[in-house]
């Protein structure tokens, strides 16, 4: 099995060490990985003159599945849209068409006091957020500046983007979301899909809203939901322990899931799969590059850790070792080991390698 490894910037080198040494760990027990480097990023930018170069793109492309650490570079911010490291994940995304991306918001028990929530309200959390990821206002053409053809400031300079989204696109999305809840159901789920958008303002919204409910017609065991972004954005800190598995488009699911993660404890314990059509998947954690801590070896690799385990379940059907590495987490934070962002105020912390260390220690 190829996996495609793509570092990326700020503390995407440290957490990606994490998580291959990893599956080194399980490579050493019998599991057929290979890796191959390649930049991506600021870090290509730097190097190839290209956030995403096309050696890169086809490296992911041939690759069984990709796992990317992550892009952002507040020195390439002024460089124009095209070149920026942003753009690479975004043209990975499109160009492999991996339209699916779940974030599941998972409260390990021991963690329940490093949420920003109290304890009950967030004990016992485990729901799935469905982001659209290849449309949307994100890719909506047109878009760019120009002077604002009408309105009251007609002739004043004005941006511009396109919120848009075809039946096809919002179809297989909602599938993905019906038949998920379903598989969770039967794992004691309530199976319910709540459909988030914003249909009370906008048309894009009303025709999600629309097709999500003629999809419904084909899942009578699960519940369908809908409701207000806004309102969404209130329950997940009012009663997240209410949601099941969450679909919504790629804007609001960008917001939706940065919250939901902060149910769980910390960022830097949300894993994230992109899935195409046929298996492919590009594994990243859901936070970013942040560079206030990069190079210090202080980020938390958990989420780039339970990537790989996502990777391991979603593109190479090898769900034992997924559970492995799901459980050896699971034993390192009872033994009490906690990054930075995770450690209780006062309490002592360990850096990145150690964690790592850790995890491929419980995998025995
Ligand atoms: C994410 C990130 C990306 C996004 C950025 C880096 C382009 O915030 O994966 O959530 O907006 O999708
Ligand atoms: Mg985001």
């Amino acid at each position: 099995m190829n996996i495609a490894v793509l570092p990326g910037d700020g503390i995407g080198p440290e957490i990606i060490e994490q998580a291959v040494r990893v599956l080194e760990r399980l490579r050493a027990k019998g599991l057929q990985l290979e890796f191959a480097y390649a930049d991506v990023g600021g870090t290509a930018y730097e190097r190839h003159g290209h956030p995403l170069p096309a050696a890169t793109l086809e490296l992911a492309s041939r690759a069984d599945a990709v796992l990317f650490g992550s892009v952002g570079d507040p020195r390439f911010d002024t460089l124009e849209r095209a070149l920026r490291p942003e753009q690479a994940i975004l043209g990975l995304r499109k160009n492999l068409g991996l339209f699916a991306n779940l974030r599941p918001a998972i409260l390990y028990p021991e963690l329940a006091q490093a949420s920003s929530l109290k304890a009950e309200v967030v004990s016992g959390l485990d729901i799935l957020i469905v982001r659209e990821l290849t449309g949307d206002i994100y890719f909506g053409q047109p878009r760019g500046r120009r002077s604002a053809p009408d309105g009251a400031f007609a002739g004043a300079d004005e941006g511009f983007d396109t919120m848009r989204y075809s039946r096809p696109e919002i179809e297989r999305i909602a599938h993905l979301a019906f038949q998920s809840a379903r598989k969770r159901k039967a794992a004691g789920h309530a199976g319910r899909v709540t459909s988030v958008d914003k249909a009370n303002v906008l048309e894009t919204s009303q025709f999600w809203r629309d097709v999500v409910t003629e999809v419904h017609a084909g899942y009578a065991d699960i519940e369908l939901e809908h409701m207000y972004v806004d309102n969404a954005a209130m329950q997940l800190v009012r009663a997240p322990k209410k949601f099941d598995v969450v679909v919504t488009g790629n804007l609001f699911g960008d917001i939706l899931s940065d919250e939901a993660s902060m149910l769980t404890g910390s960022i830097g314990m949300l894993p994230s799969a992109s899935l195409g059509e046929g298996g492919r998947g590009l594994y990243e954690p859901s936070h970013g590059s942040a560079p206030d801590i990069a190079g210090r070896g202080l980020a938390n690799p958990l989420a780039t850790i339970l990537s790989a385990a996502m990777m391991l379940r979603y593109s190479l059907g090898q769900a034992q070792a997924a559970q492995d590495i799901e459980q050896a987490v699971r034993q390192v934070l009872r033994q009490g080991l906690r990054t930075a962002d995770i450690a209780e105020p006062s309490a002592s912390s360990v850096g990145t390698a150690q964690m790592g260390d850790a995890v491929v220690a419980a995998l025995g």
